[in-house]
Formats: structure tokens, sequence, C-alpha cells
């Protein structure tokens, strides 16, 4: 503990050891806050794998990934750094994502093997399905783009991936195994079939789009929600925006909230999320701003009537709608989120 303080720098840093952790069902320990790695095609891989080495610096031991978002070669030697700095690798929690190009079954290993090689780690503490469509799309395509070869969710296909993710545990490449952008009917099917059921569900959270139905059925169920975007992803790609969305950073509730704790609304949605019980990997790569998320865990809390007003503001508004998954003409996006409790028909 005193070796650690002594590490930091001065100032504003985060005491890893203060910041609170949800457990899993394994035992193991996943700090409650995170530093989200997508840089919306606004930021640089560089500026996110500097942000990366001095969040940890600062206190952050917990970095969201995926081979999709192109920065794994860069942050892998940031994490090096951090590590010869002092850090120890079993501090870390690594998470990574197996992309929707590489669901076959030969090509799950080698993608994991790969994301390991470029962030130079030996194994991930945490490896997703990150979306449940194996349709791929190339990066910052607009939503009207679509998969020639798209498919919907297949739940014998999904369970192919997940074996091979079941045997990257057994291969000792990966701590756990989880999902993302699940629902519930998809996650039933995964929870009844799996031999090593999922230890996360990554899902969109934040205050104008609480989930209360996944969230409760997640928890319930022994599974860690990690919540992204749980600032509203205020920078997301343009193509992911419509006309609709609402922005909870303006919200009055939050802006209330902020005034009165002197801070920004964006600190307000990672209190509320850290004191909920889901687990919040905001994007930043400002250090004011991820020393402020990460410092949201550890003061001030918000009181039981603010929680209450917070859970009072939820708009149902889904801000990562998925278009480019769709895979047939004439649907809608909410056709992937199964909206009626049963899985879309093919
Ligand atoms: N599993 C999935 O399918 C999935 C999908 C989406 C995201 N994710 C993960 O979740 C992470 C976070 O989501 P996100 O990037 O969409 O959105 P987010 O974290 O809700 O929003 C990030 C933006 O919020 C602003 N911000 C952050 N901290 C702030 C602070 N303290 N004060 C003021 N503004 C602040 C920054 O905007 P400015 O730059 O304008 O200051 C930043 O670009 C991603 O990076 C990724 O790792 C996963």
């Amino acid at each position: 503990m005193d070796s650690q303080l002594s590490r930091l720098p001065a100032g504003d840093s985060v005491d890893p050891a203060q910041v609170p952790y949800r457990s899993v069902y394994t035992g193991a320990k996943i700090p409650a806050v995170g530093l989200g790695t997508f840089g919306s095609d606004r930021f640089s891989g560089e500026a996110i794998a500097e942000a990366v080495k001095d969040a940890i610096q600062s206190g952050y031991r917990h970095i969201d990934c995926a081979a999709v978002y192109g920065n794994e070669h860069l942050i892998g030697p940031a994490l090096r750094e951090a590590m010869m700095s002092g850090v120890r690798r079993e501090e870390l929690w690594i998470t990574s994502k197996l992309w929707n190009d590489k669901h076959d079954e030969k090509d799950v290993i080698p993608a994991c093997e790969k994301s390991l090689r470029d962030l130079g780690l030996d194994y991930l503490d945490l490896y997703l399905i990150h979306w449940p469509f194996p349709n791929y799309h190339a990066p910052g395509v607009d939503v009207s783009s679509r998969d020639p070869h798209a498919k919907p969710y297949i739940h014998e296909n999904y369970m192919k991936t997940w074996r091979q993710l079941e045997k990257l545990v057994e291969m000792g490449l990966v701590r756990h195994i989880g999902t993302s952008n699940m629902t519930i009917p998809k996650l039933k099917l995964v929870l009844r079939d799996a031999r090593i059921k999922p230890a996360a569900n990554e899902m969109e959270l934040h205050p104008h789009f609480q989930q209360p139905e996944l969230f409760k059925f997640v928890v319930d169920n022994g599974i860690v929600p990690i919540g992204f975007s749980p600032i509203g992803s205020p920078m997301r790609p343009d193509r992911d925006k419509t006309p609709d969305d609402t922005v909870d950073i303006e919200d009055p509730v939050i802006v209330k909230i902020a005034q009165r704790l002197n801070v920004h609304p964006a600190v307000v949605c990672i209190k509320w999320a850290v004191q909920r019980g889901q687990v919040p990997i905001p994007f930043s790569v400002n250090r004011d701003q991820y020393v402020s998320n990460l410092r949201a865990a550890v003061t001030d809390p918000l009181t039981d009537e603010e929680m209450q007003a917070i859970a009072g503001i939820d708009k149902n508004c889904r801000l990562i709608k998925g278009q480019v998954f769709l895979w047939k003409d004439n649907q809608t996006w909410e056709d992937l989120w199964d909206v009626n409790g049963e899985i879309t028909p093919a």
C-alpha cells in the first residue's frame, strides 16, 4: 500500500486502493471505474495510449480495450511502461473484445492471441464477444451500410463462438469471459448452455438509458454489469446521432446535483453509476476529466434523494443503436434489441 502510494505523482491522483470494486463470481475483483479506449473516430490511438499510461499513474487499474478500436498495438507499450514503473500485472484489470468478423470457430483463438500480442500481455482479465451478430462493417461507415452476408442472432452459432472463449479460459489466456450488447432472451439461452458462465455483460448505461430490467437480470444472475457510454457519449461519431437523442449532461436533475457538488455533470453520471452498482468505463484523453471520473468514485457520494431523482429521469434513450448490424431490409434498429421480450425472428 505505502509503496503504491509513493509511486503516484503528487497532486490529484487517486489511491487505487480506495477505489471500490465489484466482485466477480470467481472471487476476482474488478475496479468500479475503468477507462474507455474507443476514440469515436475523433481521437488518435497515440493520444489514447498516452491517456492510458497516465491514467494508470493517476490511479486507474481497469482499462476497457477492443480489437476494433484499432489501438491495442499502441496501448500495449503504454501498459508495459506503466508496469515498468512498478504497477504489477495482477493489479490491473484489462478487458478486450472479439470483433464481429472473428466469430468463426477457427478465428476466435487467433483473434484473442493477436489482442494479447498487441497489448503485450500473457492473459486478459476479461474477453467479451463485442456484439452478438457476426456482421462485419468497415470502420467509420454510414449507419445505412450493411454486410451483404449479415445474419440474425443464431444461438447455435453464438455458442460455437462461446465454446472457443471457454477454451481460451482453459488455455489460461483469459481469466473471465463475457457478453456485450445482449438482451434478456439471448442471455437466458447463453446461461442455459454455457459451461463457463459470463462473468460480465457490457451494456449501454447512463441516466437517460438505465435498462432497469436487463440490469436487474444481469445482477440477479451474478453477472457484473459494465456500463458503456456512461456520460451519454457526447463525442460519439455523428453517424450514431439521431434527432431524438437526449443529452444526459444537460438534464436539469444532473446539472443541479453538479452545481451542489461543484463538478461537471459528467462526474455526477459516474457517481450515479458506481452507487447503482454498475462499472462505468468513461472515455477521455483529457487528464482533468479522467482523473475527475475516477475521483468521482471516492468522494462526495450522491444522497439517497439524488439517487432517486436520477432513477426518475430514465428516458429509455438508446444512443448506440447498432443499425449496421441489421440483417435484412425494412428493419428498424429496435429489431436488434428484442424489445418484445423474444429474440427477433430471422
Ligand atoms: N461494448 C460496446 O459495444 C461499447 C460501445 C461503446 C463504448 N464502449 C466503451 O465505453 C467507453 C466509453 O463510452 P463512450 O466513449 O461512448 O462515451 P462516454 O464515456 O459516455 O463519453 C465520453 C466523452 O465524455 C466527455 N467526458 C468524459 N469525462 C468527462 C468529464 N469528467 N467532464 C466533462 N466531459 C467528460 C468527453 O467529451 P470531450 O472529449 O468533448 O470532452 C468524452 O469524449 C468507450 O471508450 C469504450 O471503451 C463499448
